[in-house]
């Protein structure tokens, strides 16, 4: 998407054609700063400290993290190292052990001297598909906001909430909630986008924001306790976010606070929708609150925010005293029941065992 003038993935090739580039996403909004990444240790940190985010960017990284591996040592030993640590990483999204079983399956079936090539190439692979998969949810979800935007008098914006950052920042380009909202501005369907600032790490505010107003689209930045205050008050038409990990039966692993705002659409017939690429499916889960790993974040991002300070510095500052713990999970689970439907790059499934197989035949049962 653009940057000023300038289109930007949020990750590519450095020129050198060996180091890989990114968007080091801790600055925005304040600054916009590009990061390289040489080894696959810098790789894992830029993941873990979350210089990017979000599961598809997190899992493409990953995937060039193993094709930087390769140019230190391309045996299977490494490759397996190489796999653990880029793993530890973070433990909910599942696009990133997607992605890294897609590289060691392929590398490991070639011999070490043709691993290196390989292995660019197949995340680049990757990173291409990323964005043909966002496109396609785009489009899909594209068919939902028109189908409201009819039900509305000429001229009046179809106001849509979001939670997070499930943009073109947690993507390597357009995002999954925010490429149906990105389609509908370039139609010229009027849209308002309430962003939740989604605290501690407030991706809502800080990324979310930025790409609602580098891209002219219409926004107001609320508290994530609003949510529920603007549905009942009819200022909510449809909310829409993203996925960590979507079980087979439906169920929705996403940032903290997403269930809270299921709930409250619920109660108010308010759709729930979620954008996801069939990545973001784990074939392996079924009950999404007892079987997915909830990764807990150290809890100064609770007690602390980081901002600009009058005079350009980027600062934390504490909210809460000094002597009080502060608990930290990062996400939490959407049960099927709460969901409207799953926009996916095949179209929109039900959040059920069937909706999904009848999406995806060849991979449900697995
Ligand atoms: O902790 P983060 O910023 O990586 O969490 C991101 C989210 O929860 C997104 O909604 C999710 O990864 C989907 S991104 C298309």
């Amino acid at each position: 998407m653009k940057v000023g003038d300038r289109h930007f993935r949020t990750i590519w090739l450095n020129e050198d054609g060996q180091s890989v580039d990114i968007i080091d996403q801790r600055w925005l909004p304040h600054d916009f700063r590009v990061a390289t990444l040489a080894s696959v240790d810098q790789t894992a940190v830029a993941i873990r400290d979350m210089w990017v985010r979000g599961a598809p960017l997190i899992g493409v990284t990953a995937a060039y993290g193993m094709a930087l591996q390769t140019l230190a040592d391309p045996s299977d030993e490494a490759l397996d190292a190489a796999y653990e640590l880029l793993h530890e990483t973070r433990p909910t999204a599942i696009n990133l052990r997607w992605a890294l079983d897609t590289m060691r399956a392929h590398l490991k079936a070639l011999p070490p001297e043709e691993r290196r090539a390989a292995a660019y190439a197949k995340a680049a692979e990757l990173a291409d598909e990323d964005v043909e998969l966002s496109r396609a949810i785009g489009r899909n979800g594209l068919e939902v906001i028109r189908r409201i935007a009819e039900t509305k008098k000429p001229g009046e914006p179809v106001n849509i909430l979001t939670h997070c950052n499930a943009g073109w920042l947690a993507t390597v380009d357009y995002g999954t909630a925010t490429a149906p909202i990105y389609l509908a501005a370039e139609a010229g369907i009027p849209v308002h986008v309430y962003v939740d600032e989604t605290r501690p790490r407030n991706q809502g505010a800080y990324l979310t924001a930025w790409e609602m107003a580098g891209h002219g689209i219409s926004h107001t930045l609320i508290v994530d306790n609003a949510g529920g205050h603007l549905m009942q008050h009819g200022e909510i038409d449809m909310v829409i976010v993203g996925t960590d990990r979507t079980t087979a039966d439906g169920d929705v692993c996403n940032k903290i606070g997403t269930y809270l705002k299921a709930l409250a659409a619920r109660d108010n017939n308010v759709p729930f929708y979620v954008g996801l690429p069939s990545p973001t499916i784990d074939w392996t889960v079924r009950d999404g609150v007892r079987e997915i790993p909830i990764e807990e974040r150290p809890g100064e991002e609770v007690s602390s925010v980081w901002g600009r300070t009058e005079g350009g510095e980027i600062a934390q500052v504490r909210v809460s005293p000094d002597l009080t713990p502060a608990r930290n999970p990062a996400f939490d689970v959407t049960p099927a029941r709460l969901i409207t439907g799953l926009i996916t790059e095949r179209g929109i499934a039900e959040a059920s065992p069937e909706g999904i197989a009848r999406l995806f035949p060849e991979k449900a049962g697995r």
